[in-house]
């Protein structure tokens, strides 16, 4: 758990912990219909429609913060929508109704449907572009990991923290040809290098897992991912820092629309996702962090992971569905 002391008006209603597994319980299960399909969008477009159905369930009076894209990109859960009854908090929803797209359409491991909540204010608002990431798990001493260091520095602080060799680091990089200067780096210090198609927010994740051997993650993917990430890491504890890659004079003034005066604002983890953070995450295609959804006949089975940074909470909850295998039966 992060040492951030939550304000009284920052602590979210904790009932609403498991509404958020109803969420990205339904996002999955109709996306999973449309596994190894090979049609992005249509997984993606089930998962928006049935994650925006539940949570216009929510007694919440919900923004979109971070997450599908513009208005204009509609019907995905845009960037400033409301969701929710209205009758009830008012909260920050960053979502990726199904993260790992390519991942679901090939059915291939690792998609996830996934979204987080917060108190209104505390999840960053942004619009949707890429971030710049660094992140490591627990039990290092603050600041040992900065996005403006070299590959070199931040490694070599990390064995040292370690204490081993910069060669027995294992980083986690997305394979994109935007990272080859990256990986020759890492390369060049001898760094074992998991490279992953898709699927950052798993990937953040499991730095704080020392059973992936995963010390630290490096590179450039989406930042509602960040902002999903981060928010789990609060809750298990870690550092990350995440820049916005404004690079075109529109992306600077959409951003400072939302209010990002600085665009080459470094964010820490506590300004990614500050106050009481809630993450849950259904796998779709079974993965390293989650199995994916089962349909077996009369009964549909899922697995879903729940954080909760206030209380540094970790929740697995397996949910059969027996209502919701009859609507799929066809
Ligand atoms: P989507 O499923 O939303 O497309 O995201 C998959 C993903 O791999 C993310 O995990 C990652 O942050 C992002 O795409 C990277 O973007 P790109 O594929 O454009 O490099």
């Amino acid at each position: 758990m992060t040492d951030l002391v939550v304000s009284e008006d920052k602590i979210i209603e904790r009932i609403l912990t498991m509404e958020l597994v109803r969420v990205t319980e339904r996002a999955a299960v109709a996306s999973a219909k449309l596994r190894g399909h090979g049609n992005e969008k249509a997984a993606d477009q089930a998962a928006v429609d049935a994650m925006r159905r539940e949570l216009n369930k929510l007694p919440i009076d919900g923004t979109v913060v971070i997450g599908e894209g513009e208005r204009d990109e509609a019907p995905m859960l845009f960037i400033g929508e409301r969701v929710g009854t209205t009758k009830g908090p008012k909260v920050d929803i960053a979502v990726d109704p199904l993260e790992g797209t390519t991942l679901c359409a090939k059915d291939m491991p690792g998609s996830i449907a996934v979204m987080a909540m917060a108190q209104a204010g505390t999840l960053l608002y942004a619009p949707d572009v890429y971030m710049d990431k660094i992140a490591i798990g627990p039990g290092y001493p603050k600041g040992i990991i900065d996005l403006d260091k070299s590959p070199e520095e931040n490694i070599n602080a990390l064995a040292k923290a370690k204490g081993c060799k910069p060669n027995e680091i294992t980083a986690l990089v997305m394979d994109r040809p935007r990272h080859a200067e990256l990986i020759a780096k890492l390369r060049a210090i001898g760094c074992s290098i998991r490279l992953i198609t898709d699927g950052d927010v798993v990937g953040v994740i499991q730095c704080a897992e020392p059973a992936t051997g995963i010390d630290i993650y490096l590179g450039i993917g989406g930042a509602p991912e960040g902002v999903l990430a981060a928010g789990a890491l609060r809750c298990v504890g870690g550092q990350m820092q995440g820049r916005l890659i404004l690079d075109t004079p529109e992306k600077v003034a959409r951003a400072a629309t939302m209010g990002v005066k600085d665009p080459n604002k470094k964010y820490d983890l506590n300004e990614l996702a500050s106050g009481d953070v809630v993450v849950a995450a259904t796998g779709v295609t079974d993965g390293a962090l989650l199995k994916g959804v089962k349909f077996k006949g009369d009964i549909i089975e899922t697995e879903t992971i729940v954080y909760r940074s206030l209380t540094g909470t970790v929740r697995r909850i397996t949910g059969e569905h027996r209502e919701l295998a009859k609507f799929h039966l066809d």
